[in-house]
């Protein structure tokens, strides 16, 4: 792919820990052409030199490879910026056409904005004035979250880039949507006969998300205490997954007939407000505890953080979804920093066959369980049950595993490479369409208000947990439970 990628906030650590590693290995899978140039753009003064050393470190501490790397780094180029400054758009100009004429670039241009958002809407009005987007080829916008802090403000952001860049050229990352099995739901139901005759309320009971981090704030408080789980990550990766998952099939694969197809689910997704929201949502804040046999303290004793901050570290919650084919069934998700492991995934629990014949050993049967396992195993279980070898009329439960893992770890791209090839090839599929962003921030908000209002007991729960209890509680009410993601490991397909 023939292109210019400018990325501003190129010294920053998504540049060096994901963006970079990511071009390598697409270079090294002759996945770039031998034509491509990249401008690194950012405040602090660097050489061409000390940027590409910088390149090449963060390669080698990422992937810990070096071959042809000084092939790859020498299409790397600087330029200090200051993003309100005309006269350092000028350059940047300058710079960017005779690289073009140099690689011969045709005039393509991916614009990657890994820096601060407060900067976005300046920048992308900064491109257009200073004629930087004025070219032959494509223009694209790759445009890192958080995406606005609510919807008025993502709105203001919409309407500053939408004056230099058309939808169809706005990549908004959704780094969920890069992910294998995130990416696996849509193949998972709609290639297989057995599934999607059966995805419906007639025969799910409800489904379960969770993505669950053993990791606090770490360094991020300043940004964190103004966004919370919410916003960091409900409102994008959760509700991302809960559209894949109720979507309808689309007529083709065609980003526009997917994207319309997860729009119908947002505009179906049931808003919550007022005191609604207490019957629906479970906010939680982490207080100290041990992870993996360490202490760690809690949040509001975390760098940046505020002492008697009210900021959600957790939320759990049940979506709705009021249509046809979802019309009763919750799905539940939940999400939350330094509980009791790193994983995420979504069991779709589907519904009891209407008369019971077999006893699991004095237990009722269990339910039928499909289990999509995201990170950090990646894979497929369900969960059937089975005649016990030698009982009489006694069923056991047994899982048919699928672990990518065992077939191809070492070739699974990162999240990050897939998402920038996509962006290269002009394939907006996995970012995320406006009309999506908008609804979801709009059903946020109506959360938000609410928690705002009033403070919450924290720390509610302890580190190392699977946040506070009124989660559990939010599903036993209904009648069901969280079912223990440790339990429902990939590659723990014994029969319990
Ligand atoms: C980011 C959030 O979007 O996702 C972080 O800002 C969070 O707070 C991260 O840690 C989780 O991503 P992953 O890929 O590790 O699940």
């Amino acid at each position: 792919m023939t292109s210019l990628i400018m990325i501003f906030g190129a010294t920053g650590d998504l540049a060096k820990r994901k963006l970079f590693p990511s071009l390598y290995r697409l270079f090294e899978r002759g996945r770039l052409s031998e034509q491509f140039a990249v401008v690194g753009v950012a405040r602090r003064p660097l050489s061409n030199d000390e940027f590409q050393q910088s390149v090449k470190d963060s390669v080698q501490s990422a992937l810990g490879k070096d071959e042809r790397i000084d092939e790859f780094a020498s299409h790397f180029y600087y330029h200090s910026h200051d993003v309100t400054n005309s006269s350092s758009y000028q350059t940047l100009k300058t710079m960017a056409n005779e690289l073009d004429e140099h690689y011969h670039l045709g005039g393509n241009r991916i614009f990657y904005l890994a820096m601060a958002p407060e900067f976005f809407g300046t920048i992308a009005l900064h491109l257009k004035s200073d004629g930087l987007t004025d070219v032959k080829g494509f223009k694209r916008l790759v445009i890192e979250k958080p995406f606005g802090h609510d919807l008025a403000s993502a709105k203001e952001l919409n309407e500053q880039i939408r004056t230099a860049f058309s939808e169809d050229e706005v990549y908004r990352i959704d780094h969920y949507l890069g992910k294998e099995m995130v990416r696996n739901i849509e193949v998972i139901r709609f290639a297989n006969a057995i599934f999607e005759p059966l995805w419906n309320n007639r025969y799910i009971s409800n489904i379960q998300i969770t993505s669950s981090e053993t990791l606090g704030v770490e360094e991020r408080g300043r940004y964190y205490e103004t966004s919370g789980a919410l916003r960091d990550m409900l409102q994008n990766h959760m509700m991302q997954m809960v559209a894949l998952l109720a979507m309808e099939p689309p007529i083709k694969l065609t980003t526009d007939e997917i994207r319309a197809e997860k729009v119908r689910v947002f505009r179906a997704v049931r808003n919550v407000e007022g005191e609604d929201v207490h019957n629906y949502f479970v906010r939680g804040q982490y207080g100290e505890g041990t992870i993996d046999g360490k202490q760690v303290p809690a949040y509001r004793d975390e760098p940046m953080v505020d002492k008697e901050s009210n900021t959600e570290t957790f939320v759990a919650g049940k979506v709705m979804i009021d249509n046809f084919r979802w019309a009763g069934v919750p799905f539940y998700i939940r999400t939350g920093k330094r509980m009791t492991t790193k994983s995420t995934k979504i069991v779709v629990q589907f519904k009891d066959i209407p008369m019971n014949l077999y006893y699991q050993t004095e237990k009722e049967l269990n339910p039928n369980l499909l289990v999509i396992h995201i990170q950090p195993e990646e894979g497929i279980t369900l969960h059937l049950n089975a005649k016990k070898a030698g009982g009489h009329l006694d069923a056991q439960e047994v899982k048919l595993s699928f672990a990518n893992s065992g077939v191809n770890a070492m070739n699974t791209p990162e999240g990050y490479e897939k998402l920038l090839y996509d962006c290269m090839r002009g394939d907006a599929t996995n970012f995320t369409h406006w009309d999506e962003v908008a609804y979801s921030w709009n059903f946020v908000d109506k959360i938000s208000a609410v928690w705002e209002k009033s403070k919450e007991n924290f720390p509610n729960y302890e580190s190392g947990s699977m946040g506070p209890k009124a989660a559990d509680e939010l599903l036993e009410k209904d009648g069901f439970f969280w079912w223990p993601v440790t339990d429902l490991d990939v590659d723990n397909c014994q029969g319990k």
